[in-house]
């Protein structure tokens, strides 16, 4: 069937503007490893694909997931092994402040769980978020999407700016007076909450600002927000979902900033596609919102997703992706910052790990080029490369491949990225 004549299915079936990916749309259908295979049978290295962690059709994970759905898969009010090993693999992987987990299906559902931790332990309604950020499509959550700074004053959910050095809120300050003004936005919207008895519950944010485009923060901001936070009696939230499982080359996203959250979110990546997540923290604050709402999700907690995420766990461990993230991601970003010396379209190349971001400018003034950034996605799909663009502006170049990326890959990639940044020089 030809790619226009599936469209036209597709618009029918699912509904005019179910988005896709592409100038001209892609028809995969199957994947191995980093690889993506069209209905032609053309390769196509996955740059984008974070859920698929260990790989498409990862042999270990599929096979423990078969294994168990052949077993037992049913939901949780009885007693299995799985998933209490489950959880506490989890929680050994953070510090000793994270004890217990509570599972479902979503980062929505688990940032929803996030929230009402954070605001049933207050007993305040407050949430701080950033500016350009996504956590998630409920109506609770979705609340939080891309809500602009300053423009909402009221409400239970309002934005600070998402701390950057690279278009700043105060252009010419030194890197110190940076983190204070970012941080002095902070405590000016938990003061607004506490003056119009809204209240304050907890500060949530992912760790490495990825849907807001991977800025570069002023040194020591989410030490310094963690304390400001902690201070005004809230809690702090970490949505690990893109940032956390190896994604940087440490477990978390967390790791490295100088803080420690007291509530993380993990969710894409847990179960390499089967829908798992989940939102850990101590035990004294998952004991308190199971008595608050005894909180039941259908398919979590389920010996499947037990199952799944352990054997996840085990890939990453046992084939030593953390390391080969953090290995294959610094040469790659290196190699980038190599190319933005020769090419004024590339304003930036900023990232951790395997999440790397080149940002697309023009003029004088760097302004955000987002025709210019999905510009060069299509040309690298047509040359074998999945990627996409992201950011607040939506012309940051997104790269955050399956985590068994290699430097093969990088280098084929780097071919790739050389030769339409050259079309792009003219
Ligand atoms: C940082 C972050 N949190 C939460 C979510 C929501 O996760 P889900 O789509 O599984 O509900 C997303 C989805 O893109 C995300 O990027």
């Amino acid at each position: 069937m030809s790619t226009t004549t599936l469209a036209a299915r597709r618009d029918r079936a699912l509904g005019t503007g179910a988005p896709l990916f592409y100038d001209k749309p892609l028809h995969i259908v199957r994947g191995e490893g980093t690889y993506l295979f069209d209905d032609t049978g053309r390769r196509y290295v996955d740059m984008y694909n974070n859920v698929p962690c260990v790989g498409h059709a990862n042999p270990h994970v599929v096979e423990a997931m078969a294994r168990q759905q052949a077993t037992l898969n049913v939901h949780s009010r009885y007693l299995h092994e799985g998933i209490v090993a489950l959880a506490e693999r989890i929680a050994a992987l953070h510090g000793p402040a994270i004890e217990s987990v509570v599972f479902s299906c979503s980062g929505t559902e688990a940032n929803e769980v996030a929230l009402r931790i954070a605001r049933g332990e207050s007993g305040k309604q407050g949430i701080v978020c950033t500016n350009a950020t996504y956590h998630g499509n409920s109506e609770a959550v979705g609340k939080m999407t891309r809500i602009g700074a300053g423009q909402n004053t009221s409400g239970d959910v309002r934005a600070i700016p998402f701390p950057e050095m690279f278009r700043p809120i105060v252009p010419g300050a030194s890197e110190s007076d940076l983190l204070e003004a970012y941080l002095e936005r902070l405590r000016g919207v938990i003061r607004g909450f506490e003056e119009d008895g809204t209240g304050f519950a907890g500060l949530i944010v992912c760790p490495i600002f990825a849907n807001e485009g991977l800025p570069d923060v002023p040194r020591g901001f989410m030490a310094r927000a963690a304390e400001v936070v902690r201070a005004a009696g809230g809690y702090m939230i970490a949505d690990e979902v893109q940032a956390g499982y190896c994604r940087t080359g440490r477990w978390w996203g967390y790791e490295g900033t100088g803080f420690t959250p007291d509530i993380v979110v993990t969710g894409k990546p847990m179960g390499n596609g089967l829908p798992l997540a989940a939102t850990a923290a101590s035990k004294a604050l998952v004991d308190g919102f199971r008595a608050r709402t005894r909180y039941f999700n259908t398919f979590a907690s389920s010996p499947l997703q037990a199952a799944v995420g352990m054997a996840v766990i085990d890939v990453i461990e046992r084939d030593k992706l953390k390391e080969n993230v953090a290995r294959v991601g610094a040469s790659l970003k290196a190699a980038l910052g190599e190319r933005k010396k020769t090419c004024a379209a590339i304003g930036d190349v900023r990232g951790q790990g395997l999440f790397i971001g080149v940002e697309m400018v023009k003029g004088k003034a760097l302004e955000p080029d987002s025709d210019r950034a999905i510009e060069v996605v299509n040309k690298l799909k047509d040359r074998g490369f999945l990627t996409s663009n992201a950011g607040a502006f939506r012309n940051v170049v997104k790269i955050r491949p399956p985590l068994v990326f290699s430097q093969g890959d990088a280098d084929e990639f780097l071919t790739a990225f050389d030769t339409t940044i050259a079309e792009i020089n003219g």
